[in-house]
């Protein structure tokens, strides 16, 4: 826990960690206080330095709190809109204390006391502008080293993984079965990213490929490892075929184990790396019409979650990302009747950007309301039918 929570802080400096507690003590204590406790008759709120005062300062009280909650869990998650849009609170902020001391308070000694407390808030907000890129200063290459793995570079999200790396400089190994489209992302990652590539085709269903990846690789420090490789296999369970549920199971579960457990003792010894699986939100919850797929990715969640928690202090970082619907080769692969979804490449920015930040992310604001509020909100049963209802209008009428 304490190796954790020092992890947490060394991320930021110290001054904006104190900047991230106060905000929580803003959005957890002050205003919530300020909103339901305060009498309306005794309200008063400043905004742009003019001064509200009771129903009209109840209800600012809301952005308030809005933009502290923001600030504490932007901070704390290291997203990067967290410095811009503190930065603008504060010039908010500064603004207003030079008006209201010139113009409110007056004279001129209002006038001193609105550009010293002006000064501050402006020094403020100048600072988190500039630590705004500091955030951002460094790569994956330089956190991680020069070569990454990525599963399932053949399609969808593995071959954005395999973009977003290239882009910042990382080498990468692209494994799949489809050679020819390794190939061919490996030789635009060539000419466009200046970088390394090493194809090895795989079929991950087989006893034989981890072994066979591994060695492939040996000559190289991984230090970035994308278990990304995966599908679903949609309708009744006992409709479904046998062989492709078993491939299934060896590709989302036994391939990352594998993957991780062959790769992983060199990152530890290095000091740093970086192992990503991707999951799904579909691990979350029971998911009818998708039990084994749901299951796999459960699997996947706990698998990654519990690496996460060992490997506190050890310069690897772990994290689960899960994604909601997305659009890829997934729906079809899956058998259901195609539904959009979100773009790829914002998906893998995210887990990218999660690294080394918490244990598991999820994509989107709606994906997030799914997977948490409704799971701690309604029974499980009822989660298990509802969303029994909405996979069926998805499947093929035939596996349902
Ligand atoms: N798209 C979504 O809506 C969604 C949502 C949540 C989670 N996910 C997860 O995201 C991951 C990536 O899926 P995607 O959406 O990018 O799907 P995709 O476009 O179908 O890509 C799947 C990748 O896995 C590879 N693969 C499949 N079977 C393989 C095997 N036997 N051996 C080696 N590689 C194999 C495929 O390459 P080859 O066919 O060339 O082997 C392909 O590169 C999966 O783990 C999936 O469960 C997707």
């Amino acid at each position: 826990m304490g190796i954790w929570f020092r992890q947490v802080l060394s991320r930021r400096p110290t001054w904006v960690n104190l900047l991230m507690f106060f905000s929580a003590y803003m959005a957890i204590v002050y205003v919530p206080w300020d909103l339901f406790i305060k009498p309306v008759s005794a309200d008063e709120e400043v905004w742009f330095g003019i001064l509200f005062h009771g129903a009209a300062a109840k209800v600012l009280a809301v952005p308030h709190w809005l933009v502290y909650a923001a600030m504490a869990y932007g901070f704390w998650r290291s997203r990067p809109w967290a410095y811009p849009l503190s930065a603008l609170y504060f010039a908010q902020v500064a603004f207003g204390m030079f008006i209201w001391g010139t113009f409110i308070a007056g004279g001129l000694g209002g006038f001193i006391a609105g550009v010293i407390s002006g000064g501050a808030f402006a020094g403020l907000t100048l600072a988190l502008w500039n630590e705004r890129t500091n955030e951002e200063r460094q790569t994956l290459k330089q956190r991680y080293g020069d070569w990454a793995l990525v599963t399932g570079a053949s399609a969808g999200l593995g071959v954005e993984f395999a973009r977003e790396l290239a882009r910042e400089g990382v080498s990468v190994v692209l494994t799949a079965r489809r050679e020819d489209r390794l190939l061919a992302l490996a030789s635009e990652l060539e000419k466009n990213f200046n970088v390394q590539t090493r194809c090895v085709a795989a079929d991950l269903t087989q006893a034989d490929a981890v072994d066979r990846i591994v060695e492939a690789v040996s000559d190289l420090p991984i230090g970035i490892l994308i278990n990304n490789a995966g599908f679903g296999h949609a309708g009744l369970f006992e409709k479904l075929d046998g062989a492709r549920l078993r491939d299934m199971i060896q590709l989302n579960c036994a391939a990352p184990v594998l993957l991780t457990h062959a790769l992983l003792p060199a990152m530890r010894e290095r000091g740093r790396g970086a192992i990503l699986v991707t999951g799904s939100i579909a691990g979350r919850q029971p998911l009818p019409l998708h039990a084994v797929y749901s299951a796999t990715k459960g699997f996947d969640q706990l698998f990654g979650e519990s690496l996460w928690g060992e490997l506190q202090g050890s310069g690897v970082d772990v994290l689960v990302l899960e994604p909601g619907p997305t659009a890829t080769e997934f729906q079809e692969k899956a058998g259901e009747v195609a539904h959009g979804g979100a773009p790829a490449r914002d998906v893998v920015r995210l887990g990218l950007e999660q690294l080394g930040a918490q244990p598991s992310v999820i994509h989107g604001w709606f994906n997030w309301l799914r997977a948490n509020a409704a799971i701690r909100l309604l029974p499980r049963s009822t989660l298990a039918l509802i969303a029994k209802q909405v996979t069926a209008t998805r499947v093929d009428p035939k596996l349902r």
